[in-house]
């Protein structure tokens, strides 16, 4: 004998409101939680004098001073944040064709990783391995002609990597989908003694006009001609984002990364429904920048829209998430 299927019970039997009459069992029946361990918050750091330089499309957002980010890694750990994704905007350092820049030991990034992880050891730190903040083109990659070539661009990266977990970065971060990074990047980490530095991938990044304001963040704006379509994904396609993580995967990738986020969280879902590894999902800096420009006009309402749209996050199977709302969100559900 099989057992019937399922049937939800009919009106009256069935009455859905009667589990949302009260916050105590909203809270009793809610299917997922949202707190500051779900959240990584991303930190722009500069090579710069000033300790603190707002970031005109993001407000709320600052490019750090080395001493800055060493306090924010203090705020994380105090609010419970488990991890600060860190990047970099270089105005000090020349830029050019390879992003010699990107592969300085004693450059700006190496610097406050060794500064933070100093300060607030409990803090977890994962960085953007990518070309595009220290060449002058403002690409991921080295161009060879007209083109980002992949295998140029891969060995940059291995050193950039290197570089990174050498300096005490406890994750590095793949952003600029590249085929084949991550084999190479764990390879070289292997060899290197870094066994134990985890690699977060970018797998499935799509080319997408969100980033607007970071590119503005980190200075890369300016520099950029063209697009970056050649190597990050089309946004039309779904299968394709699954192939690239399983590759990731493959290669010895430990967690994921699905990015942009909110207008992506079909594919959050897929690849945390197709595969058994933490996926991360990143609510981009144009996401970041709408949200705020809505708010600050009054037309929504900060709080809830920023609680709101990480657990929608959660809902569709992410591990957690990486957002310029970490310390605010992390204040409030700390509260
Ligand atoms: C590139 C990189 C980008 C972001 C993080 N790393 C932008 C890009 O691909 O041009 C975007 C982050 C954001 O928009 O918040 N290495």
């Amino acid at each position: 004998m099989s057992t019937p299927p399922f049937q939800p019970a009919a009106f009256p039997y069935a009455r859905p409101r009667r589990l949302r009459t009260a916050p105590w069992v909203r809270r009793l029946v809610a299917e997922t939680t949202l707190t500051a361990s779900d959240l990584i918050w991303p930190v722009v750091v500069h090579d710069g004098e000033d300790d603190k330089v707002a970031v005109q499309s993001m407000p709320g957002v600052f490019r750090l001073s080395r001493k800055e980010a060493v306090n924010a890694a203090l705020e994380a750990r105090d609010l419970g944040i488990p991890m600060i994704a860190l990047f970099p905007n270089i105005a000090h350092t020349p830029k050019d064709n390879i992003g010699s820049g990107a592969t300085d030991p004693d450059g700006l990034i190496p610097e406050v990783i060794r500064a933070m992880k100093d300060a607030a050891p409990e803090v977890g730190i994962m960085t953007d391995v990518a070309l595009d903040c220290y060449t002058d083109h403002g690409q991921d990659g080295v161009m060879e002609g007209d083109k980002i070539a992949n295998d140029a661009t891969i060995e940059r990266l291995e050193e950039q990597a290197f570089i990174h977990a050498h300096a005490g970065a406890d994750a590095v971060a793949p952003s600029d989908m590249m085929d084949g990074r991550i084999q190479a990047i764990r390879n070289a980490l292997e060899a290197n003694g870094y066994q134990d530095t985890m690699i977060i991938s970018y797998a499935a990044k799509f080319a997408s006009g969100f980033y607007g304001p970071y590119r503005d963040a980190v200075g890369s704006a300016t520099a950029l001609k063209g697009d970056k379509k050649t190597y990050q994904m089309d946004f039309a396609n779904t299968e394709e984002a699954l192939r690239e993580v399983a590759m990731d995967i493959s290669e010895g990738a430990d967690a994921v990364i699905v990015k942009p986020g909110m207008p992506y969280l079909d594919i959050v879902q897929r690849v945390t429904s197709t595969f058994q590894v933490p996926t991360f999902a990143y609510q981009v800096s144009g996401e970041y920048a709408m949200m705020q420009a809505a708010i600050a006009n009054g037309w929504l309402d900060k709080d809830r829209v920023i609680l709101e749209s990480l657990h929608a996050f959660k809902r569709a199977g992410a591990a957690g998430i990486i957002s310029y709302f970490a310390p605010t969100a992390a204040r409030m559900l700390n509260d």
